[in-house]
């Protein structure tokens, strides 16, 4: 079932609920309210007809006294203690036979429904007692019909009914326009995501009215989703273009060697040393290239960190070693105290450490310092060289996946551009900053600020 059909049968269903209850009180009350009043009246009747009798009055005399209290439908008696009628006036005898005399000591109305012309007929009767002396000499019976009352409900029921039945009429229009209008903006949605899983491009959402409700709440949620996987589209696919781009250089080397391999043969053994060297350090370059494009999508999926404490001092002492018997150069590590822990994912780090350290090899020639301290609540890991440095300009690109300052000077130190995006994202993984310090010519600073893990001292 529709949802905007459910709503609308829901509705209806509660206000008809709603509407019956209300109906059933107003005529319960109104029953109630007129059948009381209808008594009153009749005994006030009877009290002051009683006033006016004389007991020593002619049975005509008495008869012509009560004629004309009679209402359209009625009759009175005057009733002997022992249930004899001594004065009865009706206009209506049929309904005087159906109602039995009854001596009454005490003042009381009754009600009573009796068949009369094959009709239900509701009867007011009103006996009032008569004194004399301090005694009860007889009973003053006054008995009608209830037209009026059966009329009022009858008209009462009508309207009531008629009522309910136009409140579920507009309680049905009233519902069928409020599921519209709730529903116009979910079907937009549902429109708009068929139509992206039929076509597989992200599609906003058009919001026609700024309604401020959930409803919009729920668009605009929507609609930054998915203008948040439209960067993602984007980004991927200025990669997908910037990767092959870089790919484009080494794979035209090797192809343009390897034609003039097949051209010349390897006849002439120098031409086909050079050809094979320049193959081999650009295949090489491609592998090292599709090594980083490997460690940038590693650290851009948002994959969870292996964190442990980890001795940060003995890991850089590690990595000194290692590149100071790699690349034959002087290393110094600088730090205060026994040891440095941190929380980190140990390759992570070590792999960001090294990329810092590459850098500083790359672009100088000199000695390299590395700092470790504390900056509460960082731990710092910085990176000193003093080499070529970087244009101020150029500082806030170096970040940038594939930028090089020096395209030439970087081809010829083998570097890809992705260094500073890979060590930036695992920083970023990290919740730490990355800051850079330079002057060309003089040499460059770059720390890495790893913070507090929270709830603990490292
Ligand atoms: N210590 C530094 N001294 C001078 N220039 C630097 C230094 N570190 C980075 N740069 C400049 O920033 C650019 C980007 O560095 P990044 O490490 O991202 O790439 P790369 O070193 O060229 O290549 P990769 O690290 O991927 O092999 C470098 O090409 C270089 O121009
Ligand atoms: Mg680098």
């Amino acid at each position: 079932m529709k949802i905007t059909t459910k709503i609308n049968l829901i509705t209806t269903a509660w206000i008809l609920v709603v509407l019956i209850a209300v109906n059933a009180v107003v005529f319960f009350s109104f029953m109630k309210i007129t059948v009381n009043m209808e008594d009153n009246a009749l005994i006030q009747k009877a009290g002051q007809l009683i006033k006016e009798l004389n007991q020593h009055d002619t049975p005509a005399a008495t008869k012509a006294q009560l004629t004309p209290y009679l209402t359209p439908h009625s009759f009175i008696r005057i009733i002997q203690p022992g249930g004899k009628v001594t004065h009865q006036v009706t206009n209506d005898t049929h309904l005087a036979a159906k109602i039995k005399p009854q001596f009454a000591s005490e003042k009381g109305t009754t009600r009573s429904t009796i068949r009369l012309n094959n009709q239900e007929e509701q009867i007011a009767i009103v006996r009032v007692p008569i004194h004399a002396d301090g005694q009860v000499i007889g009973t003053l019976e006054f008995g009608e019909k209830l037209k009026g009352l059966e009329l009022g409900k009858d008209l009462l029921l009508s309207i009531l009914a008629f009522c309910t039945f136009l409140g579920a009429v507009l309680s049905l229009l009233g519902g069928r326009w409020l599921s519209n209008l709730i529903m116009r903006p979910i079907s937009t949605m549902i429109n708009t995501m068929e139509d992206i899983e039929q076509s597989g491009i992200p599609k906003k959402i058009v919001i026609q009215h700024e309604t401020k409700d959930e409803l919009q709440k729920l668009a605009v949620t929507f609609n930054r989703m998915i203008e948040r996987l439209e960067s993602n589209l984007e980004k991927q696919k200025q990669f997908i273009s910037d990767a092959s781009h870089e790919l484009k250089t080494p794979l035209t080397v090797i192809k343009s060697y390897a034609d003039l391999l097949l051209r010349r043969g390897i006849q002439n053994k120098e031409v086909a040393h050079d050809a094979i060297e320049s193959i081999h350090s650009e295949a090489t370059r491609i592998q090292r290239m599709t090594e980083r494009f490997l460690d940038l999508a590693d650290t851009e999926s948002g994959n969870l960190l292996e964190t442990k404490p980890i001795n940060l001092t003995a890991l850089c002492e590690n990595i000194r070693k290692q590149l100071k018997s790699a690349y034959k150069r002087e290393i110094d590590l600088h730090y205060q105290g026994d040891s440095i822990t941190v929380i980190a994912d140990e390759l992570k780090l070590k792999q960001a450490i090294i990329i810092l350290m590459d850098n500083a090899i790359k672009y100088s020639s000199e000695k390299i310092d590395v700092y470790l301290e504390k900056k509460e609540p960082f731990t710092v890991i910085r990176v000193k060289d003093y080499g070529i440095g970087i244009p101020e300009s150029e500082i806030g690109n170096i970040f940038e996946r594939f930028y090089r300052v020096d395209k030439a000077r970087s081809r010829e130190t083998g570097g890809t551009g992705l260094g500073l995006a890979i060590a930036k994202n695992i920083i970023k993984q990290h919740h730490g900053e990355i800051k850079v310090r330079s002057t060309e010519g003089v040499g460059t600073e770059v720390e890495l600020y790893l913070p507090k893990r929270k709830g603990t001292d490292l």
